[in-house]
C-alpha cells in the first residue's frame, strides 16, 4: 500500500505543537520569502517564527499523518477571523523582536501588511499556512490536506483563498479550482494571491 492511501487527516490538538513547528520550521526553511524575511534558510529561526505565528492561526487546524505520525500540516480561518486584533499582534511584537531581532521583525511586518492589503472584501476561508515534512513531499500528503479544505469550503459553498511565493506551487493549488487573481512583489519576490469561487470543480 503506498503513502498516499495511508494518509489520514485529523484535528491537531495543543499537544502536537511541538512536532507541527518542527515540520513547518523544515518544510518552509527554503522558501524564498522565509528566507528573505529571516535573512537565512535556518530551520532553528522558522521554528521560532512559526512559534510565534501559531499562536495567531485561530481557525481550523489539521495535522496529516502516516502510520501515527505527524507528517504535515494546515490551517484555513474564516474571514472574520484571519487578521488578529491589533493588540493581539502588538502583543507578540516584544517576543518577534527579541527571537528574530528587530530588521526581521519589520521585514515580516511588510510582508504580513502587504498579504493584508490584498485580502478579499467578500466573506472567505483564508488558506495558510500549509507544510509537508520533506522527507515525505510529492507522495500526496498535502493534496490529502488541500481536500479537506475544498471538501470545507464545498459544504460551507464558501470562496477560498491563499497567498503564496512560490510559482512551483501554483499549479498544485490549481488542481484545487483556485485561479491567480492578483501578483506583486513583496521583500523583491513575486507573490501570488489565488482565489477559489464557491463549489468550484477543478
Ligand atoms: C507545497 C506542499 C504543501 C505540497 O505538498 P506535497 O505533499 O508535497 O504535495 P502532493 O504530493 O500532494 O502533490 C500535489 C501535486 O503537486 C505536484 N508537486 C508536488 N511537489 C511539486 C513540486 N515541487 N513541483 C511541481 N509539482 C509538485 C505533485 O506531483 C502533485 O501532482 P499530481 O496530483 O498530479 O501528482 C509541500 O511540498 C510543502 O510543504 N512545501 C514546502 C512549504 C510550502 O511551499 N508551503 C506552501 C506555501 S504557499
Amino acid at each position: 500500500m503506498s503513502e498516499k492511501e495511508n494518509c489520514s487527516i485529523e484535528l491537531m490538538t495543543p499537544e502536537m505543537a511541538e512536532e507541527v513547528l518542527d515540520i513547518l520550521a523544515r518544510a518552509y526553511a527554503t522558501n524564498p520569502i522565509n528566507r528573505a524575511a529571516l535573512e537565512s534558510s535556518s530551520i532553528e529561526r522558522n521554528r521560532a517564527f512559526f512559534r510565534i505565528g501559531l499562536q495567531t492561526m485561530n481557525g481550523s487546524r489539521y495535522v496529516a499523518k502516516i502510520g501515527g505520525e505527524i507528517v504535515g500540516m494546515a490551517h484555513w480561518v474564516d474571514s472574520e477571523k484571519c487578521q488578529p486584533p491589533a493588540l493581539d499582534k502588538l502583543k507578540l511584537a516584544p517576543a518577534m523582536i527579541r527571537d528574530l531581532g528587530l530588521k526581521s521583525s519589520l521585514r515580516i511586518m511588510k510582508w504580513l501588511s502587504a498579504w493584508s492589503a490584498h485580502d478579499p472584501k467578500l466573506k472567505h476561508s483564508h488558506f495558510g499556512p500549509i507544510g509537508v515534512d520533506p522527507k515525505v513531499q510529492g507522495k500526496g500528503v498535502g493534496s490529502a490536506l488541500l481536500r479537506a479544505h475544498c471538501e470545507d469550503l464545498d459544504r460551507r459553498k464558501l470562496m477560498g483563498y491563499l497567498e503564496t511565493d512560490r510559482p512551483e506551487n501554483v499549479p498544485i493549488y490549481e488542481k484545487f479550482g483556485y485561479r491567480v487573481i492578483n501578483q506583486t512583489e513583496v521583500l523583491g519576490l513575486m507573490n501570488y494571491f489565488m482565489e477559489r469561487k464557491p463549489s468550484s470543480q477543478a
